[in-house]
């Protein structure tokens, strides 16, 4: 199959007709859904495992996108759920992400470990430029609004961050936070898939407002944007 998704918290699929299978890799096995529906044949990849038990430092990275290139997959779109730091992204807003910053400390994150010489993949452009451009134009189609391009920053968590990170983050030019775009997004550069990422904003970072976000507001916006 050429089309993957890769659902994040709060997208764990619900297709009428899809078959379950676990995929062998080098990293363990990786459960996939393979999807036939409305003349449509694509896999759907949960990211944090079938029952959701993985959090963001423990997601399989490496078996997931080993997994689907085994598949035959050269195209993955991906959803996020993040935190705005910007006033530009409400709660509830989809954003393209167009660029990553990696504040992530301790996780497996290149398929490069030596064995064939030393290799650098190019980060001029992580997230696929043609891929945006037709989610931009599919969405059009449907009345579906996207509130722009914005710039991911991946914090190791699965703490969320403090509010000196926050005023940080966004002075170095991020705008929304999550916990799993990377090295999910360099994995996928390194495997030579054209991979794009749809963030859902599930909450405000924190110090940008009074209250704090909890694990049940974020999952209730993914939920409430998902029924589009
Ligand atoms: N921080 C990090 N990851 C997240 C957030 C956040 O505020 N919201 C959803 N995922």
């Amino acid at each position: 199959m050429k089309y993957a998704i890769v659902g994040g918290t709060g997208v764990y699929g619900g297709f009428s007709s899809s078959c379950e299978k676990c995929i062998k890799t080098p990293y363990g096995e990786v459960f996939v859904y393979l999807i036939e529906e409305e003349g449509a044949s694509f896999v759907f990849l949960p990211r944090h495992g079938k029952t959701h038990n993985k959090p963001p430092h423990l997601v399989n990275y490496r078996g997931n996108i080993w997994a689907l290139k085994e598949l035959g997959v050269s195209k993955v779109l991906t959803t996020a759920a993040v935190g705005s730091m910007t006033e530009k992204f409400k709660i509830g807003d989809l954003v393209l992400i167009n660029d990553f910053i990696d504040m992530t400390k301790n996780r497996p994150s290149t398929f490069f470990e030596g064995e064939n010489g030393v290799a650098h993949v190019s980060m001029q452009e992580p997230y696929c430029q043609g891929m945006r451009l037709i989610l931009q134009k599919k969405s059009n189609e449907k009345n579906i609004n996207i509130a722009g391009e914005g710039i991911y920053v991946c914090t190791e968590g699965p703490r969320f961050e403090t509010s000196a990170e926050i005023r940080f983050y966004h002075q170095i030019g991020g705008h929304v936070v999550g916990m799993t775009s990377v090295p999910e997004v360099v994995l996928a550069k390194e495997a030579g898939l054209c991979y794009g990422a749809v963030g859902i904003v599930t909450n405000w970072c924190t110090g940008m407002v009074v209250e704090e976000a909890s694990a049940t507001d974020i999952l209730n916006t993914v939920n409430e944007k998902k029924r589009r």
